[in-house]
C-alpha cells in the first residue's frame, strides 16, 4: 500500500457560508454552512482517507487554536505531523453566491520564524522519505519566502521524494524550479504563470506544454466546470465532468481533484482512468459544502458520465 503525506504550510479554518448576492458596503446576512479545519493539504488528506488511503499531514498549526484540528485528525484517522507555532491559525471566509461564484476572503495567519522554518525543514526532510508521494498544497505563510520554499522543495526532490505541487502565484512559480513530479494549476493559475490570458482550449494546451517542458512529468490543468487536461510523458488526456445540477460550493474542488489523482496513481489506474476518477471525486465535491467522500458508492453514477478524450498520444 502506497504511503502518502500532505503538507499545508499555511493552514486555515474555513468559514463557509451562502447568500444570494453580496452587497458591498452593506450588512449581509449569511447562511452558515460551517466552520471547518481546512487548508489545502488537509482537504486532500481527508478525501484520500475517505477513499481508503492512509495519510499523514504536516505543515504548521497555530498552537492557540489547534484543538479543532487535533479533534478532526483523531476522528478522521490522519497521522499528525504538524509543527505547532506561536499564535493562531487564521480563519478564511468563503461565500458562495447563488450563481455559484465563490468569494474568498483570505486573512494572513501566523508568521514563521527563521528558527521554526529550520526545524520544519529538518523534520520534514526526515519524515517525507518514508512516503511514496508528498503533496505540497496551498499558499505560503508570512516568513516563508518563495526562495526558501523552492530550496526546501529542491531538497525533497534530491532526497528522491515524488512531490505533488498545488499552489499559485509566486509559490507556484518558485516551486516549479524544483522539479515537482506533478503539478495541478487551474486555468487562472496557468494564465498567471505564463503572463497572459488563455481564452481557448488550444491556448491552454500550448501553455501547459510549455509548463511541462520545464521538466515536470505530469501537468494537470483544471478548468472548473469545463473539466481538466492531463499532460504526461505519453499522452494528453481531457476529461469533462457531467454538469452538476446542484452546485453548493466549489470550495475544495481542486483539492478533491488532487486527492483523486493521487488515488489513481497509487492504485495503478491508467492515466485515463485516474483522470476520470479524479473528475468524479471533484464533481462530487461541488455538490456539498465541505470536502470529503462520505460514501464511495456515490461516485459511481458521476464516474459513468465523465467524458474522457485522448487529445494527443
Ligand atoms: N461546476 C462543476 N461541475 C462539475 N465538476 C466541477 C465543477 N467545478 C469544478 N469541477 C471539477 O473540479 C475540478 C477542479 O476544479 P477547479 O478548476 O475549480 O479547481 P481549483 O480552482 O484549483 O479549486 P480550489 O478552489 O479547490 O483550489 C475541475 O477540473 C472539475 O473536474
Ligand atoms: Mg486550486
Amino acid at each position: 500500500m502506497a504511503k502518502v503525506a500532505t503538507i499545508t504550510l499555511n493552514a486555515a479554518y474555513d468559514l463557509v457560508g451562502r447568500l444570494k448576492r453580496i452587497e458591498l458596503g452593506e450588512v449581509n446576512t449569511v447562511e452558515t454552512l460551517g466552520l471547518f479545519p481546512a487548508g489545502k493539504g488537509i482537504n486532500v488528506a481527508k478525501v484520500l482517507k475517505d477513499l481508503g488511503v492512509d495519510v499523514a499531514v504536516g505543515g504548521f498549526l497555530g498552537q492557540d487554536n489547534a484543538g479543532d484540528f487535533e479533534t478532526m485528525f483523531k476522528k478522521t484517522g490522519l497521522e499528525d505531523k504538524f509543527q505547532r507555532v506561536a499564535g493562531k491559525t487564521r480563519i478564511n471566509v468563503k461565500i458562495t453566491e447563488t450563481d455559484a461564484d465563490v468569494t474568498d476572503l483570505n486573512f494572513l495567519g501566523y508568521e514563521i520564524s527563521a528558527q521554526a522554518w529550520q526545524e520544519f525543514v529538518a523534520a520534514s526532510l526526515a519524515y517525507c522519505q518514508d512516503f511514496d508521494i508528498v503533496a505540497v498544497c496551498g499558499s505560503l505563510p508570512r516568513g516563508v519566502t518563495p526562495e526558501l520554499f523552492a530550496e526546501w522543495l529542491k531538497q525533497l526532490h534530491q532526497a528522491g521524494v515524488k512531490v505533488v505541487l498545488d499552489s499559485s502565484n509566486a509559490a507556484l512559480t518558485a516551486g516549479l524550479s524544483a522539479n515537482p513530479w506533478l503539478v495541478k494549476p487551474n486555468h487562472r493559475e496557468l494564465e498567471a504563470w505564463i503572463g497572459h490570458s488563455l481564452p481557448t482550449l488550444d491556448d491552454i494546451v500550448d501553455a501547459a506544454k510549455k509548463l511541462k517542458a520545464q521538466g515536470i512529468a505530469n501537468v494537470i490543468i483544471s478548468m472548473g466546470a469545463e473539466g481538466s487536461l492531463w499532460l504526461s510523458d505519453s499522452a494528453i488526456v481531457r476529461a469533462q465532468p457531467p454538469k452538476c445540477e446542484n452546485v453548493v460550493s466549489t470550495v475544495g474542488a481542486g483539492d478533491s481533484m488532487v486527492a483523486g489523482l493521487i488515488y489513481g496513481l497509487t492504485n495503478g489506474l491508467s492515466q485515463q482512468d485516474s483522470l476520470a476518477f479524479a473528475s468524479a471525486v471533484s464533481a462530487f465535491a461541488v455538490s456539498q459544502s465541505n470536502v470529503g467522500v462520505s460514501d464511495v458508492a456515490l461516485l459511481e453514477p458521476i464516474l459513468k458520465n465523465v467524458k474522457i478524450q485522448l487529445i494527443e498520444g
